[in-house]
C-alpha cells in the first residue's frame, strides 16, 4: 500500500518544491475513487451544504452535518490525508467548544486534521485547537462563512491594506501552529508572495499557480455542479452530460423492456415455478 500522506508530506512537500494535490469529498464512492487516483489530501468542506444538500451557501452546515460525512469519506480512504472543515459557529463562540467540535472531527468523523476559516479573529482557538495535538489548516482571502460581511463572493486582497491582513493574517497562523493556509479568491501575485514568505504550504483555489499546492471542489472540477461555476474552475469532465445521458438510457431501455435482459435477471428451473402455478 502506497505510503499515508501525513502532516510531514506536507512540509516535505513544499521543502522539496512538489504541489499538493487537495479535492473535496463528501461520500464514501467517490473519495475511494479519488484515493485510489493517488490525490494527496481529501477535504470534506462544508461547501457540501451547497454541493450535496442544496443549501444557498454554506452557513447552514453543522458539525452533526460535518461529522457524517467525514466518516463516509474517512471509510472510502486508504492514503489521502482527510480534513474536516469546521462549520459556522462551530469554533465562534468558546475556545473549549472550538476544542471540542474540532476533536469530534478527528474522533467521530475519522478525519486527520481539521481546516478553520480567518486570521486574527480566530487565533485563540488555532492555538487551542493545535495544543489539543489536532493538525489545523488556515483558510484566507474569501472565506465563504464571512460572505454576509463580504457581500458576496468576490476577490480579496486588491487593496494594499487588504493584502496587508491577509499577509499578517497568514504569518499569525503559522506562529501559531497551523500546518498549512488555504489561499481562496486572492490575486496570484500576492498568493505568490505569501507562499513565498510562509514556511508551511499554501493551498490555492483562485489563487493561481504559484501556490505550494491547489484545491478545487471536486462535483465543479468534474462537471457535476452546475448552479454556479466561479472563474476559476476548470472542468476535466463534464458527467453533467454523462448523467443525463445515462439516466436517458436507462428510462428508454426500462420503458421498453429491454432492459434487464437475460444477463441482469435471476433464474429458477421451469419445474419448480410450473408447481407454483
Ligand atoms: O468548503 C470547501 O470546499 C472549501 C474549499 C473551497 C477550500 O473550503
Amino acid at each position: 500500500m502506497a505510503k499515508k500522506f501525513t502532516v510531514s508530506s506536507f512540509q516535505k512537500a513544499k521543502k522539496d518544491g512538489n504541489k499538493i494535490s487537495m479535492l473535496t469529498a463528501y461520500d464514501y464512492s467517490t473519495a475511494k475513487l479519488l484515493d485510489e487516483a493517488g490525490v494527496d489530501s481529501l477535504l470534506v468542506g462544508d461547501s457540501l451544504g451547497m454541493v450535496m444538500l442544496g443549501y444557498e451557501n454554506t452557513l447552514q452546515v453543522t458539525i452533526e452535518d460535518m461529522i457524517h460525512h467525514c466518516r463516509a469519506v474517512s471509510r472510502g480512504v486508504k492514503r489521502a490525508m482527510v480534513i474536516g472543515d469546521m462549520p459556522f459557529l462551530s469554533y465562534h463562540v468558546t475556545v473549549e467548544d472550538s476544542v471540542r467540535n474540532a476533536g469530534r472531527l478527528i474522533q467521530e468523523g475519522g478525519a486527520h486534521a481539521v481546516k478553520l476559516e480567518g486570521g486574527s479573529d480566530v487565533i485563540d482557538q488555532v492555538r487551542a485547537i493545535v495544543r489539543a495535538q489536532i493538525p489545523v489548516i488556515g483558510h484566507l482571502g474569501l472565506t465563504p462563512q464571512s460572505i454576509n460581511v463580504f457581500g458576496g463572493f468576490k476577490v480579496q486582497g486588491k487593496s494594499e491594506e487588504a493584502a496587508r491582513k491577509i499577509i499578517e493574517d497568514a504569518m499569525l497562523l503559522q506562529d501559531a501552529g497551523v500546518f498549512a493556509i488555504v489561499l481562496e479568491c486572492v490575486p496570484e501575485k500576492l498568493a505568490k508572495l505569501i507562499s513565498e514568505k510562509l514556511d508551511i504550504p499554501t493551498i490555492g483555489i483562485g489563487a493561481g499557480k504559484y501556490c505550494d499546492g491547489q484545491v478545487l471542489v471536486t462535483q465543479d472540477m468534474l462537471g457535476m455542479y452546475t448552479d454556479f461555476t466561479p472563474k476559476f474552475v476548470k472542468k476535466y469532465a463534464n458527467l453533467n452530460e454523462e448523467i443525463i445521458s445515462a439516466t436517458k438510457a436507462y428510462i428508454n431501455e426500462m420503458k421498453e423492456c429491454a432492459f434487464p435482459s437475460k444477463e441482469h435477471t435471476f433464474h429458477i428451473d421451469d419445474e419448480v415455478i410450473e408447481k407454483l402455478y
